[in-house]
């Protein structure tokens, strides 16, 4: 691949954020970012949007705006989206155009960095939980109501909301691989909590709850809660099982949030990964 990665500077570039977005959700169009609005926050008002080529073919982006919080009084860049084209997915590409968009909020002075997934989508997580650094204290139930792109079509559109603290020591320690990796058999070993597990029913992945939100209270330092590695071939296999997951996960994420934990971690496995979740964790 002859990478490159760089800030839009045109109308033409904002009409390639529109056709990789249609491509990446594999929706019609409805839901893509005009490119007249990408045109205005890059070239007028402020933003870090930026564009991946392959040689000269766009073929990624990330896009997101300067935004004041004003119940924590700061400032911070609000990445709306990123996205690659199907055929180069699940290949690094949207780690290094994260990577990218880091150090482009750092330059101009933002050391936070914000933005929403599915955390049924593991490949997401696994982008934003494992590789960057992001973390979760935030749930939003059915946040964008019903959508019709294929990813999304047919479930409620709950998310994480994720903090990234582009400065801190544990979102560098991911950058340079220097951070110890758990596993579920170190987690376990170490006195975590699995909260359930998962078996086949029918031949479709289904959730069994081995805790209550409940047991949340006076559950241990970290705690494990499985989600299926592909949500989308039991959304296609069994709809009804999808939305058994959505709710079920939805219950045990907004315990885990309501007590106090926080999502630092997504270990990957070949059926099944599962989120590690830890309690009064702080960024370093
Ligand atoms: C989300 C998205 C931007 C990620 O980009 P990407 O180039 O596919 O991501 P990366 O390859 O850098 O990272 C994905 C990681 O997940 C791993 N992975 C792949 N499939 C996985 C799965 N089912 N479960 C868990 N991890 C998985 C990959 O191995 C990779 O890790 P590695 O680099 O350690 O091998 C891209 O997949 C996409 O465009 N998705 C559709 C649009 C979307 O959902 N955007 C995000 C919300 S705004």
């Amino acid at each position: 691949m002859n990478l490159t990665i760089r800030p839009i500077k045109s109308a033409e570039d904002g009409r390639h954020i529109e056709q990789i977005g249609m491509a990446a959700w594999g929706s019609d169009g409805l839901d893509a970012i005009p490119g007249h609005l990408s045109q205005t926050i890059a070239k007028e008002n402020g933003g870090v949007i930026l564009l991946a080529f392959d040689g000269d073919r766009p073929i990624g982006f990330c896009w997101g705006f300067w935004a004041y919080v004003e119940s924590q009084k700061r400032w911070k860049c609000a990445s709306h989206m990123a996205g690659v084209i199907p055929e180069y997915k699940g290949k690094g590409l949207g780690g290094k155009i994260k990577w990218a968009q880091r150090d482009h909020s750092l330059q101009k002075g933002f050391d936070w960095m914000t933005w929403t997934y599915d955390p049924l989508e593991t490949m997401n997580g696994s982008l934003n939980i494992r590789k960057l650094g992001a973390v979760s204290q935030t749930y939003y139930k059915n946040l964008y109501g019903m959508l019709d792109d294929e990813l999304n079509r047919g479930i409620e559109t709950d998310r994480f909301g994720v903090d990234w603290w582009l400065a801190s020591d544990w979102v560098q320690s991911h950058a340079d691989n220097s951070r110890p990796i758990p596993t579920v058999a170190s987690v376990l070993a170490d006195g975590g909590l699995l909260l359930n597990q998962s078996r086949q029913e029918n031949g479709v992945l289904t959730p069994q709850a081995e805790a209550t939100p409940a047991d949340l209270a006076a559950a241990p330092r970290q705690v494990l809660l499985q989600v299926p590695r592909n949500f989308q071939a039991v959304k296609k296999a069994d709809l009804q099982t999808g939305v058994a997951w959505r709710m079920h996960s939805r219950e045990m994420f907004t315990a885990a949030f309501d007590n106090d934990y926080t999502a630092i971690d997504l270990i990957p496995g070949e059926t099944v990964c599962h989120y590690l979740f830890e309690k009064n964790w702080t960024p370093t």
